[in-house]
């Protein structure tokens, strides 16, 4: 391989990052309007912004960018939670990360040096040094910050064992009540605010609630076409229309395949995105994503005779939920009459819902409500993206199959 092609194949990997946050500014899009909502609380005193939604959406590559955004005005950090983590570690954390002027540490905080060399800053936790987090010192400290933001990602991960909810709670209460100019911003896989944030009724009135939904259309096609131009490639028409049908609102799928799509252009030797390129790509995709996803897909679909369940998961994925991700049974049954071309009744259908929600399936959706009332949603939203690319997968292979045997019947091997 040549260097140059080499080259153009490590920009690829810089511009479409499937397993990595976004980090840089150019290469964030859309979310105009979630940006517009944190930037609009930073000011106002007392309030803090709470930013929850599915996994996956893009909530961290977000963090990111508002900390760059609000970089020239506060001091800025962003810390993510873990599994063990409590209230003390994580305002340890915090405090490493925040630095105060040498001067002011000497001389307001009586700080006293213990090594000879000259720092311009001193980090918040070497002046706490070993005194006990608490949440009079936390409130001690803060004052000394300019207009601090503090955002607090993967908040969803703490567990209750370790973090004590309540004592978090009243410690943004008191935040608000006595420090206007500190900014908290919680972020977390939520579908809404109350399971993230729970013992939230004192604070109701401090928080902003903000919800981060998948990405529409718009957004996922600025994601595309922002490596044309560094990458010297052009998509066709019809493959950015179907990476965006196949990403449904995920950019994990979009910088999935449009990096596949266009590496293989690149290898090709050619700037144009073809459709044989993106059909590639979906199988790429597939073979790259995640194990839960490849695991849960795979029980889930396993038959050893002539089966439906591949048909059902694929009609789950394709009917549009209420505004809790929820569908009924009674939904499927046009999608199923369309895909299957004859009339698909309800008892049909019904067992293999049931079986996709135990373990033995895969436990690919959840339901909830009484027998008659009963209603489904993917316990992974990922996973109906996941399902959808097989499908498409699918066809694409009894397309190629279909026209080896036109072609005489032998085998052709992947050109890849
Ligand atoms: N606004 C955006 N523009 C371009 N790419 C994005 C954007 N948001 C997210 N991505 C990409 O989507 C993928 C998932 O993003 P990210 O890790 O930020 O999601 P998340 O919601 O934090 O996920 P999780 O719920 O697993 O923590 C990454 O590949 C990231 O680069
Ligand atoms: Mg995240």
């Amino acid at each position: 391989m040549d260097a140059e092609l080499q080259l153009r194949l490590v920009k690829v990997g810089e511009i479409y990052s499937p397993s990595f946050p976004i980090e840089i500014v150019q290469l964030f899009s859309g979310r105009m309007e979630q940006i517009k909502k944190v930037l609009s609380i930073i000011p106002e005193k007392g309030k803090h912004a709470v930013v929850y939604g599915d996994r996956g959406v893009g909530k961290t590559s977000f963090s990111n960018i508002i900390k760059i955004l609000t970089e020239a005005h506060s001091q800025v950090v962003r810390v993510s939670c873990n599994s063990i983590d409590s209230v003390e570690s994580l305002w340890e954390n915090i405090f490493a990360q925040f630095t105060i002027p040498y001067e002011v540490a000497t001389t307001t905080v009586s700080f006293k040096p213990t090594t000879s060399v000259l720092q311009n800053e001193i980090p918040l936790s070497d002046i706490i040094g070993q005194k006990k987090i608490t949440v009079k010192l936390i409130l001690e400290m803060l004052p000394y910050l300019n207009r601090p933001v503090i955002i607090i990602d993967e908040f969803d991960r703490v567990d209750s064992s370790y973090f004590n909810k309540k004592l978090f709670t009243d410690l943004v209460k008191s935040i608000s009540d006595s420090l206007p100019t500190v900014t908290l911003i919680i972020v977390g896989v939520s579908e809404d605010v109350s399971t993230l944030i729970q013992e939230h009724e004192s604070i109701e009135r401090n928080l902003s609630q903000i919800y981060m939904p998948t990405m529409d259309a718009e957004e996922i096609r600025e994601i595309i076409l922002k490596g044309e131009e560094p990458l010297g490639i052009k998509y066709n028409l019809t493959v950015v229309e179907d990476i965006i049908r196949l990403s449904s609102g995920f950019p994990h799928f979009t910088h999935s395949l449009c990096s596949n799509s266009a590496s293989l252009a690149i290898t090709d030797r050619t700037n144009i995105v073809s459709d044989e390129h993106f059909k590639i790509a979906v199988n790429q995709t597939i073979n790259n994503a995640h194990e839960s996803l490849k695991n849960g897909y795979r029980i889930a679909t396993l038959a050893t005779k002539a089966n439906i369940f591949k048909e059902v998961l694929f009609a789950a994925s394709q009917v549009t939920p209420d505004e809790y991700g929820y569908f009924q049974a009674t939904d499927l049954s046009p999608v199923l009459e369309k895909i299957l071309g004859k009339p698909v009744p309800l008892q049909s259908y019904l067992t293999h819902l049931g079986k996709f929600c135990v373990l033995e399936r895969g436990e690919v959706l959840k339901a909830v409500g009484g027998k008659n009332r009963k209603k489904y949603k993917f316990k992974n939203p990922l996973m109906k993206a996941f399902v959808r690319l097989n499908r498409t997968n699918d066809k694409y292979r009894a397309e190629l199959e279909k026209a080896t045997l036109t072609a005489g019947g032998l085998p052709v091997e992947d050109k890849y």
